[in-house]
């Protein structure tokens, strides 16, 4: 059966340089096989956790918006694909916003004691994708814990990286020298590898723009 490989793009900018990269790996993972889907958080309605507790006891969130729809596609696909850039030393609001609702998943694991997937062993996979503008090369350790949090409750393995800074003007990634050959490479590999690794394969593609004006935040 081919794999259903979900991507999920969460930067506010459509066509920006986030999407572009999970645009490539999907097309990637589509040229192995793969079942591909993007959706685009910014055109949902996905409001962030209320801490309403009601999860604690249901493992349910009652909140009515579409936040139901993307759990759906959360829990089926094999492997998952999250591209987001980094805004203030973080992943974007809508990334966030996503990630504190799966708190309901959470609670079933932590607090109910109730597995994702009763009845099956299953083998999922997933990537992560980031985009900064500055030079600094720790901007993305700051989202790597909140991923990893956030792939435990999601039941998922975390299998590789995509790292690139310098990148800021919206389309700069196209003039990247090898960042959409990474991208659709790590996107074959979701689908093709047999194994999952036992550490993610990180790929940080530093300093790949040259003539950059300075950024604050370039130091840290
Ligand atoms: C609100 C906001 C906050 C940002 N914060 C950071 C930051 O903390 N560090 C950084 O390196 N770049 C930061 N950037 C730059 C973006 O990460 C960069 O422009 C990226 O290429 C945007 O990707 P996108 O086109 O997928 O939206 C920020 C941009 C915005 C709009």
């Amino acid at each position: 059966m081919r794999r259903r490989v979900l991507g999920i793009a969460c930067s506010p900018r459509a066509g920006g340089n986030s999407d572009l990269l999970v645009e490539e790996t999907l097309a990637g993972a589509e040229s192995a096989g793969g079942a591909v889907e993007l959706i685009a958080l910014r055109d949902l309605d996905l409001t962030p956790c209320q801490e309403c507790d009601v999860c604690l006891s249901s493992g349910e969130c009652p909140i009515d918006d579409d936040f139901l729809e993307v759990l759906e596609k959360l829990l089926a696909c094999d492997r998952l694909i999250l591209a987001t850039p980094i805004f203030f030393m973080s992943v974007t609001a809508y990334a966030k916003a996503l990630i504190e609702r799966c708190q309901c998943l959470w609670a079933r694991k932590y607090v109910l004691h109730q597995p994702l997937f009763p009845d099956q062993q299953r083998d999922r996979r997933a990537m992560l994708i980031s985009v900064a503008g500055t030079k600094s090369e720790q901007m993305f350790d700051c989202i790597e814990l909140t991923i990893k949090y956030w792939l435990d409750v999601l039941e998922m393995k975390h299998v590789s990286s995509l790292f690139v800074n310098q990148i800021d003007a919206k389309g700069d990634i196209r003039k990247h020298s090898s960042a959409l050959e990474e991208a659709f490479r790590m996107g074959q590999s979701l689908v093709t590898d047999a194994q999952a690794p036992d550490k993610p394969e990180v790929i940080r593609l530093f300093g790949g723009l040259s003539g950059e004006t300075a950024l604050s935040g370039d130091n840290l």
